[in-house]
């Protein structure tokens, strides 16, 4: 199996700069906020962050709706230890497993939201996770995904030259997450938001599981 597993930041010894780079360069709040808004969380439902990290967006989602069951699941447990970390008392499950092989039964929630994971995954993985997010969501579940998306302007074109040869972004680059998500089955796949960040163009993307 084509698998390779890229960390937070690349490399486990920058794990603990992931947060502020994030806050202070990306300004991921603005991006982060967008995702949360578009999920749309109702109380009671069973929410899947995939690919949690540190927990922000985890923490945020939980935040803006705490009737709400959350979890957050990573490969990695040195970021999942700092998610626990900041999240004290807030009940949320931790999770350890990956993307292309997730721990819970068919059928198990509401949404899924993932942010910046897509792209440290090798196409093969892009693929399986895309169908694994289809059988754990129910139906008319929906997929939330923020990551490096096509370019829409010539600046965003020019700065993805360098930044394709990084990780595993160049099928995000070249626009194929919405094919790979519509290929797991998924349907009204749609690309609902971009943004420019100093790293490439952002966007998320949309999806219903059973339209
Ligand atoms: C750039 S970080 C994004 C973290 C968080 N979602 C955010 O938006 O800040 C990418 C995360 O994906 C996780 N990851 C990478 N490959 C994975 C896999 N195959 N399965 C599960 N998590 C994975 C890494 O451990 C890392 O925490």
């Amino acid at each position: 199996m084509n698998t390779r597993y890229i960390p937070a930041l690349s490399f486990k010894w920058l794990t603990p700069l992931y947060d502020p780079l994030l806050k202070w360069v990306m300004r991921e709040e603005t991006f982060k906020r967008k995702l949360v808004q578009q999920a749309n969380i109702q109380s009671q439902m069973k929410v899947l962050d995939l690919g949690c990290g540190t927990g922000t967006l985890t923490l945020m989602l939980k935040r803006a709706q705490p009737e709400a069951q959350v979890t957050g699941l990573d490969g990695d447990p040195q970021v999942l230890a700092i998610a626990r970390d900041k999240s004290h008392n807030t009940n949320i499950q931790w999770d350890e497993g990956l993307a292309s092989s997730l721990p819970y039964p068919d059928s198990t929630f509401d949404r899924v939201v993932t942010s910046l994971v897509i792209h440290h995954l090798v196409t093969d993985d892009k693929r399986r996770a895309f169908k694994e997010i289809f059988r754990v969501l129910k139906p008319h579940g929906e997929l939330h995904v923020l990551d490096f998306g096509a370019p829409h302007s010539s600046l965003t074109r020019f700065m993805t030259t360098y930044m394709r040869r990084l990780e595993e972004t160049a099928d995000n680059f070249d626009g194929l997450i919405p094919l790979f998500v519509a290929e797991a089955g998924f349907g009204g796949v749609k690309e609902a938001e971009n943004f420019v960040t100093v790293f490439g163009p952002i966007s998320i993307i949309q999806a219903v599981k059973g339209v």
